[in-house]
């Protein structure tokens, strides 16, 4: 147990991408789609009465207290313009918070009404909302739902009709469905879209033993370098994709996600992903990147494509975190932070590829472990709010955020919270936790938001958390809280993220694949995605000579003893690990073996 209040920390470690070695045991609740569907058909056909319905009620993720929960409603009666699903819990689940509909609860009875923008449902048309709630005990699913007060209860109607319906419904629907048509920029680009699995990925990972578990699941396509324009040793180039994206949409809403990802001086707090263009080489950016990736976006081909562009990971909070007056400054960071050429040129993709209406760009925010400390979370906000603005810029050319891109923080510890202490002592003073202000990505990414708005930020932003490798599962995984003998004792026997350190980001040892990616999973959260594609090595665990700007970062290397960012601890790294983004086949199977959500 420590002594007196240290220092907050200044410094977090730099960078995403992270794991560890420890081992432990099982448990958290069953997350990972338990998913029900319940149909009827039913005929009482007033104004607003639905002759059919079906509901889809998935928990998305559960723990020891809680659960998150989606449900789908689709209407299979005339269109309606106004509409409320009932049901009642079997247990003593509480909804603690909704999303997309009004949510009210009377004991066990909850009814979810629509929100101003979501009340019309054509005939077949579908909606969903969600909540998270709290329970003990069981969490059984309700099976019997009703929809404007009309069973929906398994293609048998409680009241079976006695009379068919006389007369069709007497008005058409006014309104457009509420599924806007392709190509028009919503709220959510993720919510009711496919999206895109990158074909190049997909064959990797289904040539793996084990791997067309995942195969057709979708990943980014990292655009890291020029050439990955027109595609790397005849690989797929952006076109390419965009016009598989197309095949793959066949007619219907998809997103397709790009890490942008070549920004003059990259990485400038680490080594493993260094680029190709030098601190000055701003104009080339413009010129021969950002640009032509705009031209190709803007193409009418694509226009009824949902496309999200990553804008640069790692570049602006280490203009916070790594420069001078910081313990963990790199003259590399303050060359970026001088010449400014981070800033403009993050100023420079949103502006342009913001100008094109279906492109949705979210901007890199770092991970809970990185900016969750109070001397950066704050700045960082603010400075995210001023690029947006920088050379004429808006705010409206930002959809939203990305947390843990490439990195191993956890979704959610269901066994301790920021909150706890032991002993009369904060959980905040365990040498894990280190004065950070958070403990997870979901309630970084949530606060994160809030604060971001707070900047100046659209209050519809919505937040995007990487989830391909934090999933934390595997035999190590621990089953309940930690020994209340000391807050490290607490927080290092029930923490699921397993890593040695916070701060250690390379190819994490014990790391396994997080949640399935999933359209508006949590409150303020527009997808969980898998960004970093399984498989895709984080950096090299000895140097090897390259063509592509990448240096050698011993935090890739098992047997490095650490530096400053992860308190001089062993890094945690997988041996014997390729150039940063090439094949690493040991790190895909350590990932599916330790899956959480198992697969
Ligand atoms: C790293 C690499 C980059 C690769 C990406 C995705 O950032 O530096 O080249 O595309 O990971 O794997």
């Amino acid at each position: 147990m420590r002594a007196a209040a240290q220092q907050p920390r200044q410094l977090p470690p730099p960078r995403h991408r992270r794991t560890a070695v420890l081992a432990a045991g099982l448990l958290i609740a069953t997350a990972g789609g338990t998913a029900a569907a319940f149909t009827a058909t039913d005929a009482s056909a007033a104004t607003d009465a639905v002759a059919g319905c079906t509901v889809a009620y998935t928990v998305q993720n559960q723990w020891d207290t809680g659960f998150t929960t989606q449900v789908t409603v689709t209407n299979t009666g005339p269109a309606v313009t106004s509409w409320t699903l009932g049901w009642s819990f079997a247990g003593n689940q509480k909804v603690t918070q909704g999303w997309n509909a009004d949510i009210a609860q009377s004991a066990a009875a909850v009814t979810a009404k629509n929100l101003s923008y979501n009340g019309t449902l054509a005939t077949g048309g579908s909606t969903n909302f969600g909540f998270n709630g709290s329970y003990s005990g069981t969490n059984t699913s309700p099976t019997a739902f009703t929809l404007n007060g009309v069973a929906c209860n398994g293609g048998t109607p409680t009241t079976p009709p006695t009379t068919p319906p006389t007369t069709p419904p007497t008005t058409p629907p006014t309104t457009p469905p509420t599924t806007p048509p392709p190509g028009t920029r919503v709220d959510n680009p993720y919510a009711g879209a496919k999206s895109y699995v990158n074909p190049e990925w997909s064959a990797k990972a289904a040539a793996e033993a084990g791997g067309s578990r995942i195969a057709n699941q979708p990943t980014a396509v990292w655009l890291d370098r020029i050439a990955a324009i027109n595609g790397v040793g005849g690989g797929m180039g952006l076109r390419a994709h965009l016009n598989k994206a197309v095949t793959q949409a066949a007619g219907q809403p998809l997103t397709i996600q790009l890490v942008i990802y070549d920004l003059p001086g990259r990485d400038c707090a680490a080594l493993a992903s260094n680029g190709e263009l030098g601190p000055n080489d701003l104009p080339r950016y413009q010129s021969e990147f950002i640009d032509p990736i705009a031209a190709i976006l803007a193409d009418p081909a694509y226009a009824n494509l949902r496309i999200v562009p990553i804008i640069e990971i790692d570049s602006l909070p280490n203009l916070v975190t790594n420069t001078s007056g910081r313990p963990t400054a790199t003259a590399a960071c303050d060359t970026m932070k001088a010449n400014g050429n981070y800033v403009n040129g993050v100023s420079y993709a949103l502006r342009k590829l913001g100008a094109i209406p279906n492109v949705y760009n979210y901007i890199d925010a770092g991970h809970h472990g990185w900016l969750g400390w109070d001397d950066n979370f704050g700045a960082s906000a603010d400075l995210f709010a001023q690029v947006a603005k920088a050379n004429g810029g808006t705010v409206d050319n930002v959809t939203g955020f990305i947390t843990n891109t490439a990195n191993y923080g956890i979704l959610h510890e269901p066994y301790y919270t920021i909150d706890d202490s032991v002993n009369g002592t904060s959980v905040r003073q365990s040498k894990w936790v280190d004065w950070n202000r958070y403990v997870d990505e979901l309630s970084y990414a949530q606060g994160f938001r809030n604060r971001l708005i707070q900047a100046g930020f659209n209050a519809n932003i919505g937040m995007l958390i990487d989830t391909s490798r934090n999933g934390w599962g595997g035999t190590a995984r621990p089953t309940g809280p930690g020994a209340t003998t000391s807050v490290d004792t607490y927080v290092n026997g029930g923490k699921l993220d397993r890593r040695i350190h916070l701060g250690n980001w390379c190819n994490q040892s014990g790391a396994g694949l997080g949640e399935r990616p999933t359209a508006a999973p949590a409150a303020g959260i527009d997808a969980y995605v898998w960004v970093k594609p399984p498989g895709e090595s984080d950096g090299s665990s000895t140097a090897i000579a390259n063509d592509e700007g990448k240096g050698f970062d011993r935090m890739c290397d098992p047997t490095y003893g650490g530096n400053a960012r992860n308190g001089n601890n062993l890094s945690g790294a997988l041996p014997n690990a390729p150039l940063s983004g090439h094949w690493f086949s040991a790190q895909f199977q350590e990932l599916m073996k330790n899956a959480y959500p198992a697969l």
